[in-house]
């Protein structure tokens, strides 16, 4: 009888306490998930035209690997698309845009997808703008003069490849254009250091992955090395330069997209980014297809009377020198790397595969 009523009076309550306490915990926490899990309208209608089902080899289709032709490509459906209202007058303005990075992650293929929407706007050559630019007293007037002209709907786009992690950034976006949209497109940290490793140009590309490694390990222990192998380390630690978008900006400017998750289904992030900017919808699926031999997506080219579609080269990004790093040094890795993506998990409100 004792145990029940200690059951009844003092245990049961205090579960609903604790229960209560959670739920009201969680709703808090609720406030820091951001838009990349806003579920998009009608997302299970996307139905991709192609039958996705791989192995199958598509011989009746011109395959183009160019990414020259893609590009000009991209720029024919997007001025074929868009119409220019009467009596509006392009101007330029400061970005409305930025891609904040990270290198390595696809920011290039997610601008040049992007920009097919008529009402999205990227310079072409070059998308990247010194960061130097930023900051500075007359960085408004500089930025604009660099960034292409723009119609009175249009979403102008800028990218660079470390602003996510670059300490004074949100601020001086911020400053410059405080309604500014933010995204970031990020992969699974290891991976993205171990392309960043594998693109520097070097003769024995083993020798220097074992090298930056141990520098990475160094600095991991606290101790003092290269400068441009910390910064490499850190463009991996999302979680930290988003926390500090987030602290300047309101969550619903702010876009995070995975890497993988853009390969395999590029229609619903383009979805998603549209729903951030807060544009017309596009017909993506009229200008996407799944290059089968290749598992990617590339761009199908309407009017042709011929099956043709152009692709990235498909040597894009280089070998892959995973198997050097040996087992000590990518447990360490996962050991730096882990608590930064659990609080990077908490940030967004969802987790990824990694
Ligand atoms: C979603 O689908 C419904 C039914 O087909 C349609 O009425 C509605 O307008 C759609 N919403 C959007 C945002 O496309
Ligand atoms: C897609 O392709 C697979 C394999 O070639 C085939 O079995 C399947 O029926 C196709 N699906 C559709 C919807 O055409
Ligand atoms: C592709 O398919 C065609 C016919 O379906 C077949 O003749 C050809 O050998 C296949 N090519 C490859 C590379 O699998
Ligand atoms: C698209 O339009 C722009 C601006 O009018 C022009 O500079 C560019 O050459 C056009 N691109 C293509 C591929 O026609
Ligand atoms: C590259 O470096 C590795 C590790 O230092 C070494 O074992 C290998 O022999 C080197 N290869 C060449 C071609 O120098």
């Amino acid at each position: 009888m004792d145990t029940f009523k200690k059951y009844c009076f003092f245990i049961f309550p205090f579960c609903i306490f604790v229960i209560i306490a959670f739920g009201l915990a969680a709703i808090k926490d609720s406030n820091y998930v951001y838009l990349d899990f806003t579920p998009i309208q009608n997302e299970t209608k996307t139905s991709l035209k192609v039958n996705e089902s791989f192995g199958e080899n598509q011989t009746d289709w011109k395959i183009i690997y160019d990414e020259v032709k893609l590009r000009t490509e991209i720029e024919n459906i997007h001025n074929r698309s868009y119409i220019i209202k009467d009596g509006d007058k392009c101007r330029k303005d400061v970005p409305d845009l930025m891609i904040v990075g990270v290198a390595k992650c696809g920011t290039r293929e997610l601008i040049d997808f992007m920009s097919i929407h008529p009402w999205i706007i990227a310079k072409n050559n070059p998308y990247q703008i010194n960061s130097k630019y930023f900051g500075g007293k007359n960085s408004y007037k500089i930025i604009t003069d660099k960034m292409p002209c723009k119609y009175h709907d249009q979403i102008n786009v800028l990218k660079a490849d470390a602003f996510l992690t670059q300490y004074s950034k949100p601020e001086e976006l911020y400053n410059m254009n405080p309604n500014m949209k933010i995204i970031a497109i990020i992969r699974e940290p290891i991976a993205r250091l171990k392309s960043h490793l594998s693109f520097r140009p070097s003769a024995n590309v083993s020798k220097t992955v074992i090298e930056t490694t141990d520098r990475f390990i160094k600095f991991i222990k606290g101790k003092r090395t290269s400068k441009s192998y910390n910064k490499m380390l850190l463009l991996s630690t999302y979680d930290v330069g988003l926390e500090r978008y987030l602290k300047v900006f309101r969550r619903d400017q702010v876009l995070v997209i995975e890497s993988t998750e853009f390969m395999k289904n590029p229609i619903t992030v383009l979805k998603k980014v549209e729903h951030l900017l807060g544009i017309e919808p596009f017909n993506w699926d009229k200008y996407f297809i799944l290059n089968k031999q290749k598992g990617f997506y590339c761009i199908r080219k309407v009017k042709k009377v011929m099956k043709t579609m152009v692709c990235y080269n498909s040597n894009r990004g280089r070998k892959d020198p995973s198997e050097i790093i040996d087992a000590e040094h990518m447990e360490r890795l996962c050991d730096y790397f882990k608590p930064h993506n659990e609080n990077l998990f908490r940030l967004i409100g969802r987790r990824f595969d990694w």
